[in-house]
């Protein structure tokens, strides 16, 4: 949540980088933003604009405003303490305006020190957590930025990502942070720092990932990395392999309509080196554990929120069928505060598109710390915290998703969670050598099989057009489809703000079939699998009570397709494939139904796309 960036240049001034950098991150929040620009020349060397909104109004109080400093900070909010207000937009300053922060986490005893230095005379200016932050930097300073940044940060309980400012070092943009990620992009002749490397594409490639409890000194000639107690620490530098193209529209009007039509793409490269030439087995390094490691896991459990809970809920189908393993599935943000049974033999699973969800960590973390397990990632960001904390990474390589609503990364993460199970399948024995087989071929071709189901974005936009105007949307699947009846309901939700439920069919006749009336849209996933025959009887009894069906099928379908009044075709793949064909339509659905009705479709109201506080 909230996006910070800093730049220290030697050619040419801040602001332009800063706002271009800004609007990379706005997927991050997006309720007000600003910049603090530091230009020694003038007489108030600090230069602050902030404005309520997006990037843009504040781009538009920029506009005609000449400001030269080459040196500077910005952030995009998504508020947690204070509702969006000018005042309450960061950049924020000590009352004097030496110091000037910007920060994205929260601060959890800001109240306590809020009073404290409010006792000694301390006026404050905004609701915010994060002034103090700058109340202290300004206390502590005594010539050294860094200096005084290392010694408030001790003060400080909570998450944090910091970027401050000082009018006596103009050259100089100081970063700390504990858990918020902060990364420092190295140029030629600029230093940068920000919250996330896709805001730093077009001018670096090469960037240091900042540990908790460091903190760096960014100038346009140097970089230097301390601890908390002010000794060097070498950094590491690596490169990335996206292009700043990719972080774009690349002439989509949205970055989720985008990121939909990358998945036969992403799918690919998910599976680049991960299948035997022969089809014969799944390939998977940087698990972290040998066969024999593997053969040792006695159970698995998979943590983590939202979308990516939902794939871990397919992950457990696939573990279980394959592998023949016990595997619970819970929330991350749950998981914290229970008393979960997990030993040293258990493997836990962190899944994640950002590598940086507060609560998919901290599970993670407990998982680790409290009980001994091995702990793995399903991640999208090489290098994010996650990715460095775990002891096995298996990427996603589903490229940058900007988009606040995810599409491309779930089914990367399908992807990765079945090629998981296929892999541990075969080290204990418990697949089938023509399964695995069939798998893979069946992963193969998933591409194509994705594009044909891309080429259907039109029938799925003419039923957006006849239901997006409904109150409510059901979603039923069963099986392996029930999580993507509970993603598709997510989806239609977070973006277009229709309430909609994800069900197991079978649950129906407990209790939400009383929902059902004239015209209730029902969203059945019915394509051909073990549970077709229960689900279309689930279908026919939703009908009978008057609900409006749209049925994704497979080809040749009569009995579900005659109950329908909508019906989605979808090609016919291996039934643990459907999860990941089956979700595309619903994505479309979602999308073209938010279009309808003109909702934010990559920035929905409320939401933030990395959630990094708990
Ligand atoms: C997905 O559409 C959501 N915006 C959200 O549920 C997301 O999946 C969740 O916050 C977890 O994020 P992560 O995968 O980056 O950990």
């Amino acid at each position: 949540m909230c996006g910070i960036v800093g730049c220290a240049s030697s050619n040419g001034p801040a602001s332009g980088m800063l706002v271009e950098a800004l609007k990379r991150l706005e997927y991050r929040g997006y309720d007000s933003a600003g910049v603090a620009i530091l230009d020694p020349d003038s007489a108030d060397p600090i230069h602050t604009v902030r404005e309520v909104g997006k990037i843009r109004n504040l781009e538009a109080k920029l506009a005609g405003v000449e400001i030269r400093g080459r040196t500077g900070i910005g952030h995009t909010r998504w508020a947690t303490h204070g509702r969006p207000s000018q005042e309450n937009a960061h950049p924020h300053r000590d009352p004097t305006g030496a110091v000037v922060v910007v920060h994205n986490g929260i601060i959890e005893n800001y109240l306590e020190i809020r009073r404290r230095l409010a006792d000694q005379g301390a006026e404050f200016s905004s609701e915010t957590d994060s002034e103090v932050i700058a109340h202290l930097i300004a206390r502590n300073y005594d010539g050294d930025l860094a200096a005084a940044v290392r010694t408030s940060v001790r003060e400080l309980a909570g998450a944090y990502a910091i970027a401050a400012i000082h009018k006596s070092e103009p050259d100089l943009v100081v970063g700390a942070r504990q858990d918020s990620p902060l990364v420092v992009g190295i140029g030629d002749t600029s230093n940068y720092l920000a919250s996330d490397v896709p805001a730093l594409l077009p001018w670096t490639n090469q960037v240091l990932y900042l540990e908790d409890g460091q903190v760096v000194a960014v100038r346009p000639e140097s970089v230097a990395v301390t601890d908390q107690d002010g000794n060097p620490v070498p950094g590491e530098v690596v490169e990335i392999n996206w292009s700043p193209e990719q972080a774009e529209k690349g002439g989509f009007p949205h970055f989720m309509l985008k990121e939909i039509h990358e998945q036969p793409t992403t799918v690919s490269d998910a599976l680049l080196g991960r299948l035997a030439v022969d089809d014969s087995e799944v390939v998977l390094d940087g698990l972290g554990l040998d066969a024999d490691g593997l053969r040792n896991i006695s159970r698995i459990a998979l943590v983590a929120c939202g979308t990516s809970w939902h794939a871990a809920q397919v992950g457990k189908f696939y573990l279980e069928q394959f592998a023949r393993i016990d595997v619970t599935v819970e929330y991350a943000s749950e998981f914290i505060y229970r008393d979960p049974v997990l030993d040293g033999n258990t493997l836990c699973i962190g899944i994640s598109q950002s590598g940086e969800t507060a609560d998919t960590r901290a599970a993670m973390r407990r998982a680790k710390d409290e009980f001994d397990c091995h702990v793995l990632t399903i991640c999208n960001v090489a290098g994010s915290s996650m990715a460095r904390e775990a002891d096995g990474v298996v990427l996603t390589h589903a490229g940058p998703e900007i988009g606040v609503a995810s599409t491309k990364a779930f089914t990367g993460q399908l992807v990765c969670l079945l090629l998981f199970a296929v892999r541990l399948g075969q080290v204990r024995g418990t697949i089938p050598a023509e399964t695995t087989r069939e798998l893979c071929r069946g992963l193969r071709g998933l591409p194509q099989e994705l594009e044909k189901v891309l080429r259907t974005s039109d029938a799925v936009k003419a039923v957006a057009e006849e239901y997006y105007e409904s109150r409510d949307f059901l979603y039923i699947g069963r099986g392996v489809n029930y999580p993507i009846a509970l993603e598709g309901a997510l989806k239609l939700k977070e973006i277009s703000y229709i309430h909609a439920e994800g069900y197991p069919a079978g649950e129906m006749k407990h209790g939400p079939i009383a929902l059902i009336d004239d015209g209730m849209p029902i969203l059945a996933i019915a394509t051909q699998g073990r549970t077709y025959g229960t689900i279309a009887g689930n279908v026919e009894e939703a009908r009978a009570r008057g609900g409006k069906i749209i049925a994704l099928v497979t080809p040749g379908d009569d009995r579900v397709a005659a109950a329908a009044d909508q019906v989605l075709v979808v090609p016919r793949v291996h039934e643990a494939l459907t999860p990941i064909v089956n979700i595309v339509p619903l994505q479309l659905l979602a999308y073209w139904t938010a279009v309808s009705r003109g909702t934010d479709v990559d920035q929905p109201r409320n939401l933030a796309k990395t959630v990094t506080v708990q």
